[in-house]
């Protein structure tokens, strides 16, 4: 079965039950996302893919609201622009996006200011690093949920990574904040390959970062020099 509604002045046909954001994307129309990743479940937290759907009071997030017949969807108005701008203006006065190049080019694509709000609280949080494989930099964390995801259902059903916290104070963490070694994570990365952001970030690309050689991180790795070259 198929659905045909409007989207940006153009007809469009989208399959049942599938997303205004999927059936953008099968016509060639561009919805920005930030939270949303093909491998999790989709749960509409960061905003920026909204649109306005005629006769919807507020704008609907197209990565979890579905197509329906004769809907008229607008994916770029004014106040479609004007939310995904101040969500990401948000973003930039609360969060260290430096290792989120995607998001900095969205706010360069939408005039996004990192100083609109100057007086926000930002979250700030030490480096984890206390396991041999990932760092946690939760200062970059944008609480998209795609590592807690593949952490539990969506992936590995191991659920070493879960939130604590309320309103502001939430955020990402390990059953009563343990160490990494603590917790059940089998270290398989998956967690890692879906921040879009760098808060979880490979220890030797950190290691490489903050200037360390890689003779040295192999050191540190086995304890045992590299023999140089001859
Ligand atoms: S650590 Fe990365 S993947 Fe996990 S919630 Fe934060 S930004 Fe998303
Ligand atoms: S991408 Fe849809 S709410 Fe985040």
């Amino acid at each position: 079965m198929t659905v045909t509604f409007v989207m940006d002045g153009k007809e469009v046909t989208a399959q049942d039950g599938q997303t205004l954001l999927d059936a953008a994307r099968d016509n060639g129309i561009d919805i920005p996302t930030i939270c949303f990743h093909e491998a999790t479940t989709a749960n509409g937290l960061c905003r920026m893919c909204v649109v306005e759907v005629e006769g919807q009071r507020v704008l609907q997030p197209a990565c979890i609201v579905k197509a329906g017949t004769n809907m008229k969807v607008q994916t770029r108005s004014e106040k479609v622009i004007r939310a995904r701008k101040t969500i990401l203006e948000m973003l930039a006065s609360t969060m260290d996006l430096s290792d989120a190049p995607d998001i900095l080019t969205m706010m360069d694509e939408y005039g996004a200011s990192h100083e609109r709000f100057p007086d926000a609280e930002r979250r700030e949080s030490d480096v984890k690093d206390d396991n041999p494989m990932y760092i946690r930099d939760y200062s970059k964390c944008l609480l998209c949920w795609r590592c807690v995801q593949v952490c539990a259902e969506d992936a590995q059903y191991t659920f070493a990574i879960n939130f604590e916290g309320r309103g502001f104070e939430t955020q990402i963490a390990t059953f009563f904040d343990k160490p990494i070694p603590e917790t059940t994570c089998v270290m398989c990365g998956q967690c890692v390959g879906v921040c879009p952001t760098g808060a979880l970030k490979p220890k030797r690309e950190f290691l490489l970062e903050s200037g360390k050689s890689p003779a040295e991180i192999s050191v540190m790795n086995t304890g045992k020099k590299q023999r140089k070259p001859r």
